[in-house]
């Protein structure tokens, strides 16, 4: 049997590793992590993690082939493929500072693999990591090795939060990286075997180890750069009069272009896409390319825009002040069907309207009170954030934020409704219950495109919505920067 230990239980290495424990019940699959409470959850009956079809995947296969356990040392000393599966988040000090990957984490995992091992292994990168990571953890693992063989190999995931486990049955492709020599084939193989198992072959891609690592980056800066190209085509729909939904199914007709991933809406999120453009950034500058750096810095300038313009338009539209105001906040993960909040543009723009000392109540379906308050309190940095939308001091977080238990009670008494996740819940609302609960004029800013405003303005709303022709009242309002 072989056996698969991941290092790290997380948004990728927990559904990861189940849907391959899963899909090859000859293979016995053990996740782990330094986290106790992490893994926890992980036997318990709520997983640390929301994901669609997650619950049944992982109730199949735990206590037969999957297994999930504090025990690192054991578990990585037993295994024949090591999947290295932590954190790898943006550097907040020393060199590189706002931009590098931190490798704190991944170099810690690569010293442990070399002290507890005591057989040959196959090491795989399943974390993003910046370019030639796999050159450094060789490194490590080669001068502590005492004759234990290893092959690095990069298998980096492209799984999306949301939909993860449709994505890990059907992706639309495998990537394994390795070095071009016959061990390195090798072990190619022995990882491929293990997608093949469910992965139709024309989909599982092999490369060298540098183009593997290189292609996580890249795809993930592709995917941004079209949220920030729709996002700053939507600034320009509200001044002109076009509808960007009308616009983005035009340019998607196009079939050089496609249809997917051209919703314009508040900004993207999530904990990889700002962390991911800024490490590519950062290795451009390294590699002496200033206007490639430049060029992929943008994407992020523009995501850091359509936030503070959001902010902008709601405090300008009710008469350019929110003080005292109650702004009910409709969602506060980054997308939905999930319940992270890394870097989620809801953060910023209650940042940005708690500086204008509104009073907020925010309903998410996913996100504790806890969480929010985390969130919230954190302290971020200049780099991470558009300067003026920074934390307040807890004191008045308390004083000005509350987490409702529904849409209803977030909207009660509010002068304003802000959408900023697209939970589907949110396309079904009563909106008329809401707007008769509310303060006069009632206002709804959709940072998701999620209603429809000619529905709403009937109803009496004045309503904003990302990319739309505005409506009379907001036309007369001044223009937002
Ligand atoms: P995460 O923060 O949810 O999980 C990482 C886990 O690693 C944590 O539970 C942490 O306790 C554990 N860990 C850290 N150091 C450890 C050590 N030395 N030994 C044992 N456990 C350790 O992170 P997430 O979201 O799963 O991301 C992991 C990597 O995958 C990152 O590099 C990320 O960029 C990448 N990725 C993330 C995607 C996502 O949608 N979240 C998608 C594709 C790639």
């Amino acid at each position: 049997m072989v056996k698969i230990c991941c290092i790290g239980a997380g948004y990728v290495g927990g559904p990861t590793m189940a849907v391959i424990a899963l899909k090859c019940p000859a293979i016995e699959v053990v996740v782990v992590d330094i986290s106790q409470p992490r893994i926890a959850g992980w036997n318990s009956e709520r997983l640390p993690i929301y994901e669609p079809g997650l619950d049944d995947v992982v109730r199949q296969c735990r206590g037969r082939n999957l297994f999930f356990s504090t025990e690192v040392h054991r578990h990585v000393g037993d295994a024949d493929i090591v999947f290295v599966s932590v954190n790898t988040p943006t550097k907040t000090c020393g060199l590189g500072a706002g931009k590098a990957a931190d490798l704190t984490y991944w170099e810690s995992a690569a010293r442990m693999i070399a002290d507890v091992s005591r057989s040959d292994k196959i090491v795989v990168e399943k974390s993003t990591v910046p370019v030639k990571t796999a050159e450094a953890i060789e490194k490590i693992l080669v001068h502590n090795s005492r004759g234990v063989r290893y092959q690095i190999l990069s298998n980096p995931e492209f799984l999306a939060e949301g939909t993860a486990v449709k994505d890990l049955f059907a992706p639309d492709r495998v990537l394994i990286g390795g070095r071009e020599t016959p061990e390195g084939r090798a072990a190619v193989a022995k990882l491929r075997d293990v997608y093949a198992q469910w992965v139709p072959p024309d989909r599982i891609i092999t490369t060298n180890l540098w183009s593997a690592e290189l292609s996580k980056l890249a795809a993930n800066a592709f995917l941004a750069q079209r949220i920030s190209s729709v996002n700053a085509i939507s600034a320009l729909c509200e001044s002109t009069g076009a509808d960007v939904t009308e616009v983005a199914h035009s340019v998607g007709r196009d079939a050089r272009i496609g249809p997917r991933f051209l919703s314009a809406s508040v900004g993207f999120g999530g904990s990889c896409f700002q962390k991911d453009i800024l490490n590519l950034v950062y290795i451009c500058e390294c590699y002496g390319l200033p206007e490639v750096a430049a060029y992929w810095r943008e994407v992020i300038r523009i995501n850091d825009h359509q936030k503070s313009r959001f902010v902008n338009r709601v405090v300008s539209s009710m008469f350019n002040t929110v003080a005292g105001k109650k702004i009910a906040v409709l969602g506060f993960a980054f997308k939905k069907d999930t319940g992270d909040t890394r870097e989620t543009p809801a953060i910023d723009v209650c940042n940005g309207l708690l500086g204008d000392k509104a009073v907020i109540s925010i309903y998410d379906p996913q996100v504790t009170g806890e969480q929010v308050s985390r969130d919230l309190a954190m302290n971020k940095f200049d780099w991470d954030h558009p300067r003026h939308l920074q934390p307040l001091s807890a004191t008045d977080l308390a004083k000005q934020v509350a987490v409702a238990p529904d849409a209803y009670e977030a909207a009660r008494d509010a002068h304003a409704v802000c959408i900023l996740t697209e939970w589907d819940e949110f396309r079904t609302l009563d909106y008329k219950r809401m707007f008769d609960a509310m303060h006069k004029p009632a206002f709804i800013f959709d940072g998701r495109n999620v209603v429809d405003p000619a529905k709403l303005r009937e109803i009496g709303f004045v309503v904003y919505a990302i990319g739309k022709p505005l409506d009379d009242w907001l036309k007369d309002m001044p223009a937002v920067a």
